[in-house]
């Protein structure tokens, strides 16, 4: 069975390396994404393994189909970049992880709030001028604070365990509640109190029709002044433009991401020696209280470790004809 793994960095290629010892797959690495562009790559491959930034939509599926893929394998917990009703219509079953580490996501969500509010990054570049003064670095007490939370699943969760050891009021939107949260003291609220009660508002659930701009001109509208919104889940969630005319006002104070709409155009690429032609992240990087990462939220050592062990097993299990339990469809 042969295996085409796309967007890969050096990091995905050392660690499936290092973990296919065991399972001994045929892989070949692209460095290439799978889109519609790079679809005849797929060509003579039963497998294609995929990340958060390929494209794989219907027209994509239609194609490998006819190369001879039979699975679809993500090695990322959020599907939708997979046309599943055409995976769906085309035989094509598709694997994920569902769980690797929900921990690593929940913290980076913490240290966007933590560097955004004590300015930790603008500290290190001052004193490493020779710039001792603590002028424009004052913050604020987490403690107390209100922290409304959209998407309390298991990245949620975590993320609200770390937030009861800060002392924080937590309200969530979710329409699943948690005993665990329950019991935590977390309180559950409809989106527009939490949009009105937040000082802090930290994006957690999928990208789905239902959520697509769920932070908008008319959401922003309804939130604190200078609310800070950390946004670790995907970049649509998010109306871009709606936001910057949010932070160009003054309405939000603060705002961090890990995800952007438009991410696939620019993150993991080198791209200091091109000319960016992205004007909404070329405004977003003009604002001095917006910190953006590069979906670097999963990248840590376990939940790289978990990612490729589990994505090996799916494939794996899907050669020896076994039950898929990651299977979305
Ligand atoms: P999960 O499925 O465990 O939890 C999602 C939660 O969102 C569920 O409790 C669900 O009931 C809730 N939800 C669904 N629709 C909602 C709505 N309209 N309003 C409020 N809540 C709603 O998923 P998990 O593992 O916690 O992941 C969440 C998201 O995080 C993923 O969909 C993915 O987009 C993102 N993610 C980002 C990563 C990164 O590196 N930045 C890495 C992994 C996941």
């Amino acid at each position: 069975m042969k295996i085409a793994l796309f967007s890969t960095k050096p990091y995905d290629q050392e660690y499936f390396e290092r973990y296919n010892v065991q399972q001994g797959l045929d892989i070949t690495f692209f460095e290439a994404s799978l889109s519609i562009h790079t679809v005849n790559l797929t060509e003579g491959f039963d497998v294609v393994c995929i990340f958060v930034n390929d494209k794989v939509d219907d027209t994509c599926i239609i194609k490998i189909r006819q190369n001879g893929v039979k699975l679809i394998a993500l090695r990322c917990a959020g599907f939708n970049n997979v046309d599943l009703d055409s995976a769906k219509r085309n035989g094509i079953q598709v694997v994920r992880v569902p769980a690797y580490s929900p921990e690593a996501i929940a913290e980076h969500s913490l240290a966007l709030i933590l560097t955004l509010n004590r300015k930790t990054h603008k500290a290190y570049n001052r004193i490493r001028e020779g710039n001792f003064s603590l002028n424009k670095l004052i913050g604020f007490n987490l403690y107390k604070k209100t922290v409304g939370v959209i998407g309390a699943g298991k990245i949620g969760i975590a993320f609200c365990r770390i937030l009861h050891g800060f002392g924080c009021k937590i309200i969530v939107s979710d329409p699943h509640e948690s005993d665990e949260l329950i019991k935590l003291g977390v309180k559950y609220e409809t989106l527009s109190n939490l949009f009105k009660q937040s000082h802090i508002i930290s994006l957690h659930c999928p990208l789905i029709p239902e959520t697509k701009h769920i932070i908008n001109k008319e959401s922003i509208g309804l939130m604190k002044d200078g609310v800070m919104i950390i946004n670790t889940s995907r970049g649509a969630l998010i109306n871009t433009a709606d936001v910057i005319e949010g932070l160009t006002n003054k309405k939000i104070g603060f705002l961090g991401i890990d995800v952007y709409e438009q991410e696939e155009n620019l993150f993991y690429k080198d791209l200091s020696e091109s000319i960016i032609q992205d004007d909404f992240i070329l405004k977003l990087n003009s604002f001095p209280n917006v910190l953006i990462t590069a979906h670097q939220a999963y990248f840590t050592k376990e939940a790289m470790k978990e990612i490729t062990t589990i994505t090996l097993e799916n494939i794996a299990a899907f050669e020896k004809g076994e039950t898929l339990h990651n299977k979305l469809i």
